[in-house]
């Protein structure tokens, strides 16, 4: 696609509230509470936040800068920085691809959960099974996964700021009042249980953010330092063009430091709320022990807390899925544009076209993964040791390997083939403050690289 006919965002606000829509998604809100209730809360938080201003902050303007300087999608944009690297692109492009077809998957079971509330039979969701019930029927995950699908096409369909910009701005603004709101409830909460022990919002908050040093080790420092490298990376979307892609479509007087700290800044913000909104209530209802309950937090434990609030639960429990609706599509769009716009720009082809096409592809590898949990379901045990089907095996491709290392191969191409030098150049090229111009450099060039490198050594089960 020339640079001439390529579309662009209206504005500042409509890019940061995109990029914050494709960061804000399922990650803060299903995956960052669970790893937080898990780690030792406010040890896990405190390595979060630290990572995200470093290590978070470097990626996160590498990819910008790259798409704003090259106005190229994913699949074409490195091969403009550097000749030789431009597989870095063709990877790259692979991790969304793998995404779309299970993000849809999950996307669709949030859909159901929001209906179930919403047409008062929220209880049902309570019961034990019913998540694992679901999941393994036929017709239905299929059926909501493809509506799910046919909206985030719509949006793409509709163009950048039709469509994406459009949305997010509608979308992103209610999502952080409706958070704010949850939690706010959620610290208010009180229950006595049957043993007669009484348990308030307010201990759980104490839990969720106080970090507790007191017996901890060396083993589960670093098992939490990892998991919260882990997570940002995934959180601000960062390895699969994504970034690039948005970056593309920011117009060249726009402060992109600032823009980059703000989406930043909205990123952390949810992730710290809804982990505020979630911790807190499960504890209060389930105690210490319904804090482990790991990726099964939200789609089982909730529920059960929403049914033990009584009659307010039920509206409860349809805000917070409306809420996990509006992060899950606007981050799926974004996973569908970094595929579409890379479709456009290597073969050629027009937004409409590249939509149909991906949205086919999606449905097929879409309608697999659903049966993977009946008809094709099988067990397979993963190198990081955990034991999965095929959502699973996607999920461990894209994030546990292809992600790290494309971003492994980005630090490599700015830190040390076309030097740091390109990227602050493009992000100060209006005469703009580079403001952790040094920390950038470093991160870049060394820390980022070794965690990187650890990281992906643990994916593979070598320590
Ligand atoms: N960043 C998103 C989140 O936190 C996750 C995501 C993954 C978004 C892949 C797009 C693509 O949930």
């Amino acid at each position: 696609m020339s640079e001439k006919n390529r579309s662009s965002f209206n504005g500042s606000i409509g890019f940061v509230l995109a990029a914050a829509g494709s960061a804000v998604g399922l990650g803060n809100i299903w995956r960052f509470p669970y790893l937080a209730a898990k780690d030792n809360g406010g040890m896990f938080i405190l390595c979060y936040i630290i990572l995200a201003l470093t290590f978070g902050f470097a990626l996160l303007t590498t990819e910008i800068a790259i798409g704003r300087k090259t106005k190229q999608s994913p699949l074409t944009a490195y091969k403009k920085i550097n000749k030789k690297m431009g597989g870095i692109g063709t990877l790259a492009t692979l991790v969304p691809v793998i995404i779309l077809p299970y993000y849809c998957v999950i996307g669709g079971w949030v859909l159901k959960y929001f209906f179930t509330f919403a047409s008062g039979q929220g209880t049902a969701a309570a019961a034990d099974g019913y998540f694992t019930g679901y999941i393994t029927q036929q017709w239905q995950p299929i059926i909501w996964m493809i509506v799910f699908l046919v909206f985030t096409s719509l949006t793409v369909f509709c163009g950048v700021n039709k469509g994406i910009e459009k949305l997010s701005k509608i979308l992103m603004p209610i999502l952080l009042l409706l958070v704010i709101g949850i939690s706010v409830y959620s610290l208010t909460l009180s229950y006595t249980d049957a043993e007669g022990a009484t348990r308030t919002g307010l201990e759980g908050l104490k839990i969720y953010l106080v970090p507790d040093f007191s017996n901890i080790t060396l083993k589960e420092f670093f098992v939490t330092l990892m998991d919260a490298m882990g997570q940002l990376f995934f959180s601000i979307s960062v390895a699969m063009g994504i970034m690039v892609a948005y970056g593309s479509y920011v117009s060249d007087d726009t402060n992109l430091m600032k823009s980059i700290n703000q989406i930043e800044t909205f990123d952390t913000i949810v992730a710290l709320l809804a982990g505020l909104m979630i911790v807190p209530a499960v504890y209060v209802f389930m105690g210490r022990d319904g804090m482990s309950g790991g990726p099964g937090l939200m789609f089982v434990s909730l529920p059960k807390v929403f049914s033990e609030m009584g009659k307010i639960g039920t509206v409860i429990g349809f805000v917070f899925f409306l809420m996990v609706i509006f992060a899950a599509v606007t981050s799926s769009v974004s996973v569908m544009e970094a595929i579409v716009s890379s479709i456009m720009d290597r073969f050629h082809l027009d937004r409409k076209k590249s939509t149909v096409i991906v949205l086919i592809y999606a449905i097929i590898f879409g309608i697999i993964v659903c049966l993977g949990y009946n008809k094709l379901y099988f067990e397979v045990k993963l190198p990081n040791g955990s034991i999965g089907q095929i959502l699973d095996v996607f999920d461990y491709i894209s994030n546990n390997i292809l992600m790290p290392f494309v971003a492994l191969l980005t630090c490599i191409l700015i830190g040390w083939v076309a030097k740091p030098k390109t990227v602050i150049d493009e992000v100060t090229k209006n005469g703009e403050k580079f403001n952790r111009k040094t920390i950038y450099i470093v991160m870049i060039k060394f820390v980022v690289p070794v965690l990187l490198f650890a990281l992906l050594l643990q994916a593979v089960g070598l320590f």
